[in-house]
């Protein structure tokens, strides 16, 4: 918090210490005034955002909730962009696309980088102000929840813990309605020629499994013809690289978790460490990781449809 100066300033915010007036409204960027950086950015606006919930505002809250916030412009960026990438997958413009995911990935480094930002709070700073943000978690961001079902891990459960918030619910339920990259992606396989059919949950367990060993397949011949498909191996290789960003946010956050509080039960109520450790190997594309276990340098001698002596087989 800043240091009061012992007059009552009335610009001085007391909970968050920024200095703004956060009861006023912000039409003071000057109605009639040319575009200036504050007014374009609407940084008053921004910078009134940060309300601290300790009584005094203890000064690392500002940085929680600054990493927090910074997290959720990223997560809106971050969505812009695979929805992007969606429709031009769909568009077939897959070099777009790449760019797209390209941005997300570069993004995603950042996200990793910025929880040790967060490391320079110490723990017992922490629980100066911690069980003030009881019951909210980041379990409960929405944006993060959207980044997984478009990207293919869809949990219909998760929204019971939206059930108050018809905005998310309302978000959340148009993404689990919506193709996920992976299957955009396989989609296009298929347009290309390769067999790659999509997963169904309405089909017996048997064929699921046989459609999943097919898509693999798809992979593998991808992986091993990339001159014959550059695009789409670049694109599967985009896709890749933001499953293991992902997990590699993943990692970093449960061992920060674990530095700053130890084994304790979660604010919103998990196990804490515990759970968030049985989520560090959900992948968003299996298929793209299974496929690097069956390549192999004797594909030709393996019935290969690609090579000029094969015989054209179901791939
Ligand atoms: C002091 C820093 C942090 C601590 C101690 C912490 C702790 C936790 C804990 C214990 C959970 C499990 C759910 C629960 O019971 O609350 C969790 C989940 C989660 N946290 Fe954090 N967290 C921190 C910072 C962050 C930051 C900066 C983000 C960025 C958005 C974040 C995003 C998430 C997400 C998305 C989940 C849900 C993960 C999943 O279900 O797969 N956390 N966090």
């Amino acid at each position: 918090m800043a240091k009061s100066s012992g007059k009552q300033s009335a610009n001085i915010d007391r909970r968050s210490g920024d200095a703004t007036n956060a009861k006023e409204p912000r039409d003071d960027y000057g109605r009639d005034a040319p575009l200036s950086y504050n007014k374009y950015l609407r940084v008053p606006d921004l910078i009134q955002l940060q309300i601290c919930l300790s009584e005094p505002a203890h000064h690392d809250e500002l940085l929680f909730i600054t990493v927090h916030q910074t997290y959720e412009l990223w997560f809106k960026q971050i969505l812009h962009e695979l929805d992007a990438a969606a429709r031009q997958i769909e568009e077939d413009r897959v070099f777009a696309a790449v760019r797209a995911l390209r941005r997300v990935a570069e993004i995603e480094k950042i996200l990793v980088a910025q929880l040790h930002v967060l490391e320079t709070m110490t723990p017992l700073n922490f629980l100066e102000f911690r069980d003030r943000l009881k019951p909210a978690s980041g379990f409960q961001s929405m944006q993060f929840r959207e980044i997984e079902f478009v990207s293919g891990l869809k949990d219909r459960g998760l929204l019971a813990c939206f059930k108050e918030d018809d905005f998310a619910l309302a978000r959340l339920g148009a993404r689990l309605e919506a193709p996920t990259l992976g299957e955009l992606f396989f989609a296009l396989l298929g347009r290309r020629g390769l067999n790659a059919p999509l997963d169904d949950p309405s089909l017996d367990e048997t064929t699921r499994q046989q459609r999943y060993r097919h898509r693999v397949q798809a992979v593998v011949e991808l992986l091993t013809h990339h001159e014959r498909f550059p695009a789409e191996f670049m694109l599967a290789e985009g896709l890749i690289e933001h499953d293991e960003l992902f997990q590699l946010w993943r990692a970093h956050h449960v061992r920060m978790v674990e530095r700053m509080v130890g084994t304790k039960r979660g604010t919103g109520g998990s196990e804490g460490v515990n759970y968030l450790r049985t989520t560090l190997d959900q992948k968003f594309f299996p298929e793209l990781w299974e496929a690097r276990t069956h390549l192999s340098l004797d594909h030709a001698g393996q019935g290969c449809p690609f090579h000029p002596t094969a015989e054209r087989r179901d791939l």
